[in-house]
């Protein structure tokens, strides 16, 4: 017999239940940014608190616009998350549009929020800075966030630091959804808190920008051998020549490292930087025996479970079912409260 996930439970019976919420894009293969930055949080959490994990393949569509790719990078996520210890009894795995009432929470909330505020937005400001011509799925991303993290009552919301902007619209929309059609002791949405932990909220790349699938910059979470190597020799470092000593805190490689090394190892490290005689190959070195030892037992899940789509299939259904359920319960309240009327 399974053992009660008492901590579950007890969440269970408070009024103030932490709802874990979170997203992933699949528009490439998933890298060291997405994991320190979220994927580990939500893996750490789901053990905790209830929690519902969705690969945003709506999101994706502002850029990737070929099915199969599409499709393959959809698989592909789910993968990533079991072999990195996804757990589907302890919470829900699914597909963003498996629950198509989230773009029907998203028509609500354009309603709420003005066009200068979704212009202000990060993402889409960067595209018309690089001279390109962003589609509306561009503008009304954070729109479409917002109803992925409210229409599962979601409280918490693990990302990287270029999420904060997204997670602040939502808290707008959800006030300003309680504000125009709830009363003020029985508003309908939580307002959800970012959880940005601050020694991962931005993961460096290859060139020391944050990494990034548009910079070309990532190191990918199940990469291996040559290709591994080949990125992880591709780090921008200075021209200190290997004799002088160097400032760990300065170096692309070891901002890497501190990630992969408990303590005691980066410890080490930062002192033969600072010795002398270190040099940058020295470090690349190290660290790519890091990533291996770090990712191996994932390495060899994601291989078994390569071979077993039937069951990440089931995995998806099931978490789709389950989470379409919870929307469409919560969407009779949204209708209810906003005057759209139902006749079914
Ligand atoms: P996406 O797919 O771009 O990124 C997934 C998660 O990875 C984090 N991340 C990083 N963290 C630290 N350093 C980096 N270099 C780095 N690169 C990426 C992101 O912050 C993110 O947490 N808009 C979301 C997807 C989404 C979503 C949601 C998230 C859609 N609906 C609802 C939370 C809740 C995104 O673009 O993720």
């Amino acid at each position: 017999m399974e053992a009660p996930h008492t901590s579950k439970e007890a969440d269970a019976q408070n009024p103030e239940q932490t709802i874990v919420v979170s997203g992933i894009q699949p528009s490439g293969r998933l890298h060291l940014g997405n994991y320190f930055g979220a994927i580990r949080q939500h893996i750490d959490l789901h053990q905790q608190h209830e929690a519902y994990y969705f690969i945003v393949n709506y999101h994706a569509l502002t850029s990737v616009q070929d099915a199969d790719l599409l499709r393959e990078h959809t698989m592909d996520v789910a993968l990533d998350y079991l072999a990195l210890g996804f757990d589907p009894e302890e919470a829900h795995l699914f597909i963003q549009s498996d629950v198509p009432a989230v773009t029907e929470l998203a028509w609500i909330f354009y309603n709420l929020v003005s066009v200068g505020r979704l212009e202000r937005g990060v993402a889409y400001k960067d595209k018309i800075e690089q001279g390109l011509t962003p589609n509306a799925g561009l503008l009304n991303y954070p729109v479409l966030q917002a109803a992925d993290i409210l229409i599962y009552g979601g409280t918490l919301v693990p990302v990287g630091a270029d999420q904060k902007q997204h997670i602040e619209i939502t808290r707008d929309l959800a006030q300003r959804f309680n504000q125009t059609f709830c009363s003020e002791d029985d508003p309908l949405f939580p307002v959800p808190e970012a959880h940005i932990l601050d020694d991962v909220a931005v993961i460096p790349g290859v060139d020391g920008r944050k990494m990034s699938k548009s910079y070309g910059n990532t190191i990918g979470i199940f990469d291996e051998g040559k290709t591994l190597k080949k990125k992880v020799m591709s780090i921008v470092t200075d021209s200190t020549p290997l004799d002088e000593p160097k400032d760990p805190e300065a170096c692309n490689v070891f901002a890497l490292i501190k990630h992969f090394a408990d303590d005691a190892k980066q410890a080490e490290i930062a002192e033969q930087y600072r010795a002398g005689g270190y040099g940058y190959g020295h470090a690349k070195k190290e660290l790519l025996g890091l990533i291996d030892d770090y990712f191996a037992e994932a390495r060899a899940r994601r291989k078994e479970l390569e071979q077993r789509p039937d069951y990440v299939m089931d995995v998806l259904r099931d978490g789709g079912r389950q989470a379409r359920e919870q929307a469409y319960a919560f969407m009779e309240r949204v209708r209810a409260a906003t005057g759209l009327v139902t006749t079914y």
